[in-house]
């Protein structure tokens, strides 16, 4: 079996010491160029957490920690905290922004070398992605029946990750296992991850993969066998934040009876807060909804609702595989259970 990370054709993220800048592959310009942006400040990491031009719960994270550690380059430890706060208010719903972040931070000191310091963390936070993903990949391939019809949303690949996925690490290695799948990928409005990403890395990888719009969903439900979603924050009672459309998504394939399985590593889990309702939702700009591409869409006069999240409640999700195994519902103190693993 071909190594699982040597298998993934790009990059989506690499720090240059000797250069102090940050090189990522540029997801808003995905399928059409491959193009790789140089982050050379904090303000440059900031714009591309928040533009998007990376994006996926994880790999914001690992972004943010090679933020910090840029800032810390020539900084005084009360600089490098104010330009962590600062990139930490990029997004508001990922938790792993947070979580690195306040990692991060702790790793900032007055009597020692920070940068240094630093620099092995976030090496290390990006390391513990990549496990984090093989290991996720590992556990949840067993879910993955051979001829399996498999649907998801927006992008939990490669693409969102330093490693191979989550949700479509799964699928990898699923098929490094040489099971046959074909995948429904639903098309992500607005952003159109979707679309754009996840079709452009399942393809790059022979997986058969079919771009649905997300009204199609219904309709293509009762062929599927289950549905496979990534997450953004998941509250200690198993309520799960993730692109808007997956409680639709959840509510279909309950009344259709198809499994709901959910995957993230560890550091998506927020034990902070008890349920969904208080994970804050991220609302992005009109635009987004008002133009395709260049062109306006919708009547001036009109408002639009632009809410990036939504809360899939707990009782919708058949499961959550994380890189510790799988956890079925009903979650309990299943959850808390974790708590352990996480820095
Ligand atoms: O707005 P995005 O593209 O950052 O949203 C990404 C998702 O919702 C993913 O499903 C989630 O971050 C998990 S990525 C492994």
């Amino acid at each position: 079996m071909p190594a699982l990370n040597s298998m993934i054709p790009f990059k989506t993220i690499e720090y240059n010491e000797k250069k102090n800048e940050i090189v990522i592959l540029d997801q808003t310009k995905l399928p059409e160029e491959e193009i790789y942006l140089r982050l050379k400040t904090v303000e440059d990491v900031y714009q591309a957490i928040k533009n998007m031009n990376l994006r996926g719960a994880p790999l914001i994270g690992v972004a943010a920690a090679y933020g910090v550690v840029m800032a810390a380059f020539k900084a005084t430890p009360g600089e490098i905290i104010k330009a962590a706060d600062y990139i930490k208010s990029a997004r508001p719903t990922a938790v792993n922004l947070i979580w690195a972040i306040e990692r991060m931070k702790k790793k900032v000191s007055d009597t020692k070398d920070s940068y240094t310091e630093l620099l092995n963390e976030a090496h290390n936070i990006k390391q513990e992605d990549k496990d984090a993903c093989q290991k996720i990949g590992k556990f949840g391939a067993e879910l993955i029946n051979n001829n399996a019809k498999i649907m998801v949303h927006c992008n939990a690949g490669a693409l969102a990750t330093s490693g191979i996925g989550t949700a479509l690490g799964i699928l990898y290695t699923a098929q490094n296992k040489n099971k046959n799948f074909k995948v429904y990928s639903c098309e992500t409005r607005p952003r159109l991850q979707g679309a754009r990403l996840t079709s452009w890395e399942l393809t790059k990888n022979g997986i058969e993969t079919y771009t649905i719009c997300d009204n199609m969903a219904a309709t293509y439900m009762p062929e599927i066998n289950l549905v496979l979603v990534g997450a953004d924050r998941i509250a200690s009672n198993g309520d799960t934040a993730n692109k808007i459309g997956t409680r639709g998504l959840a509510i279909i394939a309950q009344y259709y009876k198809v499994d709901f399985y959910v995957a993230a590593p560890i550091s998506t889990f927020d034990f902070n807060i008890k349920s969904g309702k208080d994970i804050p939702i991220e609302i992005r700009g009109e635009d987004e909804i008002r133009k395709f591409n260049t062109k306006n869409i919708v009547a001036e006069q009109a408002k639009v609702c632009n809410p990036a999240f939504d809360v899939t409640p707990a009782d919708l999700i058949t499961g959550i595989v994380t890189e510790k195994g799988i956890i079925q519902s009903p979650y309990g103190k299943k959850i808390e259970g974790l708590t352990n693993d996480k820095h």
